[in-house]
């Protein structure tokens, strides 16, 4: 089989705790910020690129010894393959509608929220589509459409409905999806 291809959102991101993400904002003064794209890139580059890379320093040093220590070997390797593959990252789909419909729940004071999205794709490869979490969100019900290339079965168009529903309480009123032009508010039907 061949190697999944490794992207950020999905594959690197996920390796960076809370602290780690906290003690490189303060140590490089706001620069490498471990959540976002870019700037890991950023410290990912060859030199003279920022002094410290990230590569050399998961291999060793990093995390410190005391507050959990270096990676394991395989996450090691991940990282590097994400950067000798340029990088990859997922992209934001284009939402053409979008609708959160609430169906009843056996939890009580909540619903089940099924969200559906139908949109184009660039012509081409197959694609997947689907709708996760908004990561580090503001509020519990913001959500993001992905799309990748070269996965999943959608051709020039796709029609995506959450496989599970999600669990929201009865009140709510509107969530957030945000795709390739931006975030929306929806209403919960
Ligand atoms: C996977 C997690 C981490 C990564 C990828 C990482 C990455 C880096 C990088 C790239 C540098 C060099 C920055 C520069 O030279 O401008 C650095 C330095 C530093 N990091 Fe981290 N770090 C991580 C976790 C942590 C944690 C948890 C702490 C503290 C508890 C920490 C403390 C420091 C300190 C004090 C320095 C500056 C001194 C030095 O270069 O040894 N780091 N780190």
């Amino acid at each position: 089989m061949a190697d999944r291809r490794v992207v950020y959102e999905l594959h690197v991101r996920p390796l960076f705790r809370e602290l780690d993400r906290m003690h490189m904002l303060l140590v490089t003064n706001g620069d490498l910020d471990l959540w976002n794209y870019d700037s890991v890139r950023k410290y990912s580059t060859p030199p003279p690129a920022p002094r410290g890379r990230i590569g050399d320093n998961v291999s060793s040093g990093m995390p410190t010894e005391d507050t959990g220590g270096p990676w394991p070997r395989e996450w090691v390797d991940v990282f590097n393959r994400w950067v000798d593959t340029q990088y990859g990252r997922l992209e934001l789909a284009t939402a053409e509608t979008i609708t959160a419909r609430k169906f009843p729940s056996s939890d009580p004071g909540k619903v089940n929220l099924i969200i559906r999205v139908t949109g184009n794709l660039p012509s081409g490869p197959t694609y997947r589509v689907w709708v996760d979490f908004e990561f580090n969100r503001k509020a519990p019900f913001e959500f993001v459409v992905y799309q990748e290339a070269g996965g999943g079965s959608f051709i020039d168009n796709f029609d995506y409905s959450s496989d599970l529903p999600f669990s929201a309480p009865n009140t709510i009123q509107t969530i957030v999806v945000r795709d390739a032009n931006g975030s929306h508010d929806v209403t919960v039907t």
